[in-house]
């Protein structure tokens, strides 16, 4: 790990043998970048790059440089700028302030470079922090603003990065959606000028995840350079790109400036959301596996013992709001049977819950329907329990909720509560850890199934201050609920996928993708989340056909292949299993049980899918770190007449290596060069059997998973 520094040429490298970010003070005292890419190991010839800077109508600097040209490390408005940078900052007149030179640095731990700005005339200060991690091309960064000044002032955008890359990359990925229709993956082509992505629903987004992929039109999933982006932030955010006349391109992520400004108060601090960028030369997968990587060992904490997804039954699609003690028994004891491990109690049990139009905010549990309590349904099942709740919500509008009085609009009969008041946090955490003392739960499934629609807090001075703080207020909830309950592991949830990013991982090692379970759109969606989140933070069930938002028939096996790649679990009626059905969960609980592990923490490929023209034909794998096995899932969504057939090539195994697939034997090189090649069976000549719909050829919505394990 390096992070050097030359005092000569005023040069800080960062390098870690997987890429390299380059930047330098100039001699106006600007920080500007030199260089994100590759591992480089150069530390000279910088003044070419800054002379290309150096002819141009421009404002006048002492260097000569005329800044357009060149990518400031974090700028702003005027002096050197004249567009919108990575922050805006103004006096409590709303005069801008400009002029922030570079002033020093020290490295912490050998991995963390902190790199001080300070305006010319005052003691405001903004430290730039930038984490290396070993051997990953990850490269995590956050902004601190700092206020030693007697005065306050406003800060009206304040981005966590800005990335200046090479012109190069011309191509973006980002995800849209919409309840239900989570994770549609948008390419955009890049020409000149901004395109910006914005979340402006305070709570959650469907609309976009936080996380974007910048790459050229030649990058596929195995080869070619990207740059991806994530944002450790749920709450409102902007990234934008953009490409100017001298076709640099400027990558930015962070709070959404919209309704946004901080008072930055004498002594005080504020930092913003870290964001963690990813450098690959391998393609998409060398991205997505340096996300998954980052994601499980820094942010989610598998070193500190969190470790793969027990097999869960949510009772959601099952009961909906009809659950009680002595249902929750039956289907429990017949879930334990079969192999489940935790048993997920819905929405609907706590009191004055029978539909979504009261209860939400008391959290007692409801003793009519659970005259025995929890421990009850825990010793008769012998099942772990876990917990659904909404603590950001209530249904009653007369509480301390958000929003500017009486004439609320309300979202499916609830509103949100005010989190930008610790007092009400606290409340809610009391409420909270009193149910989750009394009953002996090890899970919960924390949602939030409505956005802020009328931004106004009667707690707050500076309503400019409410979407961050109201997040803020979410992060000591989750913190403090993590600390008090280390045994309890949480899963996020918000409305289905409003939630599906980094930003919870912190304190959420798993999240809810989205309300539609249906086997083809959740392969799809799978696929494009698992760019950046790792398979064991994709929650993924198996529900009942027909399905209940698309009311498509798919086989029992073909939805137990999609959800295999997740964290795997039932949400369907036990008890309306015919015998058949019970042997096919047998057999898919025993199969995830034995190859959890490599499927949560192996290195994960898409073969086929989002990023190609595939006529709705998708694969995937992942690879044991040693090499020793894999698995690989296959799903063709409709049957095409006199198909080709499908020729899937693996990646990420060892060539000379012999590998078991099935009773054959193959080399990796084989493998990976002429690949798992699938024919079609014809329906015609064959019998088919509707347990095992799922097998190539018989039909529309077919799959296939392949274990392959070294030959002994
Ligand atoms: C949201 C979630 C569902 C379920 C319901 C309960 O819609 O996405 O999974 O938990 O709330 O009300």
């Amino acid at each position: 790990m390096i992070i050097d520094y030359n005092d000569l040429n005023g040069v800080f490298h960062l390098n870690n043998g997987t890429f390299s970010y380059i930047l330098k003070v100039t001699e106006d005292k600007q920080l500007v970048v030199l260089y994100y890419g590759k591992a480089v190991n150069i530390n000279n010839y910088f003044e070419e790059i800054l002379a290309m800077s150096q002819c141009g109508f421009s404002l006048q600097h002492p260097s000569g440089l005329m800044y357009e040209k060149l990518q400031l490390a974090y700028g702003t408005f005027g002096k050197y700028a004249l567009k919108e940078e990575a922050f805006l900052i103004k006096d409590d007149q709303g005069v801008m302030i400009h002029d922030f030179e570079y002033f020093d640095f020290k490295i912490l731990n050998n991995s963390t470079l902190i790199i001080r700005l300070k305006e010319k005339t005052r003691p405001l200060w903004i430290h730039l922090k930038y984490r290396l991690i070993h051997d990953m091309s990850a490269l995590v960064k956050s902004v601190a603003f700092v206020n030693e000044t007697n005065e306050p002032y406003e800060i009206a955008s304040a981005m966590s990065a800005s990335y200046g890359l090479n012109a190069r990359m011309n191509q973006v990925m980002t995800f849209n959606g919409t309840w239900i229709k989570e994770f549609s993956t948008v390419q955009n082509e890049l020409s000149r000028g901004r395109l910006s992505f914005t979340n402006l629903s305070g709570v959650s987004t469907h609309t976009y995840q936080p996380f974007l992929a910048l790459s050229n039109a030649q990058t596929t999933d195995d080869i070619g350079e990207v740059f991806g982006f994530a944002l450790i932030y749920s709450g409102n955010f902007t990234m934008t790109i953009d490409k100017d006349i001298f076709n640099q391109t400027t990558v930015q992520l962070g709070i959404s400036a919209f309704n946004f400004n901080w008072s930055l108060e004498p002594n005080h601090t504020f930092m913003t959301p870290e964001v963690v960028s990813v450098y690959s030369d391998k393609g998409f997968n060398g991205m997505t596996q340096t996300f998954h990587r980052y994601f499980l060992n820094e942010v989610m904490g598998f070193h500190q013992g969190n470790q793969y997804s027990q097999v869960l039954l949510n009772t959601w699609e099952a009961f909906y709001f009809d659950i009680d003690e002595t249902r929750l028994i039956e289907f429990g004891k017949r879930a334990k049977k079969l192999g489940v491990e935790l048993l997920v109690i819905d929405d609907g049990w706590f009191a004055s819950r029978s539909d979504d139009t009261s209860g939400l905010g008391a959290w007692q549990l409801d003793c009519e329907k659970f005259p025995n309590g929890i421990q009850a349904i825990k010793d008769q099942t012998g099942l772990e329990i876990g917990l659904w709740i909404e603590p950001e919500m209530t249904n009653s509008k007369n509480g301390t909720v958000i929003g500017p009085g009486e004439n609320l609009t309300p979202s499916r009969n609830q509103y949100v509560l005010d989190f930008t008041n610790d007092e009400v946090v606290d409340d809610v955490f009391e409420k909270v850890s009193s149910i989750l003392k009394a009953h002996p739960i090890s899970f919960i499934k924390w949602d939030a199934n409505r956005p802020i629609s009328e931004p106004c807090s009667k707690t707050i001075v500076h309503q400019g201050e409410l979407y961050h703080r109201y997040m803020l207020g979410v992060y000591k909830l989750a913190q403090k609920i993590k600390d008090a309950f280390p045994h309890i592991t949480i899963e996020s949830c918000s409305a289905g996928g409003g939630r599906a990013n980094a930003g919870m991982l912190p304190f959420a090692v798993s999240t809810w993708l989205s309300d539609n379970t249906d086997a083809c759109e959740r392969i799809r969606m799978q696929q494009s989340a698992a760019m950046f989140l790792p398979l064991r933070a994709i929650g993924s069930h198996v529900t009942a056909v027909p399905n209940h938002q698309m009311l498509r028939e798919t086989s029992l096996k073909m939805r137990g292949d999609v959800a295999f790649f997740g964290t795997f679990g039932y949400e369907l009626d036990f008890l309306k299993l015919t015998p058949a059905e019970e042997k096919e969960v047998v057999r898919q609980i025993d199969f995830f049980k034995k190859h959890r592990k490599l499927i949560q923490s192996g290195d994960y490929y898409r073969l086929l899918g989002n990023l190609k023209e595939t006529e709705g034909e998708y694969a995937h794998m992942v690879v044991s770190g040693d090499k020793n096995e894999a698995l690989v899932g296959v799903y063709q969504i409709l049957c095409k007449p006199n198909w080709e057939g499908m020729h899937v090539l693996l990646r990420g195994l060892n060539e000379n290596t012999f590998y078991c697939v099935g009773e054959k034997t193959y080399s990796g090189c084989y493998l990976m060069n002429i690949g798992i090649n699938l024919r079609q069976i014809f329906t015609g000549v064959q019998k088919v059997d509707r347990m095992h719909q799922g097998r190539f050829g018989y039909g529309d919505f077919t799959s296939e998973v392949f274990y392959i394990k070294k030959k002994d």
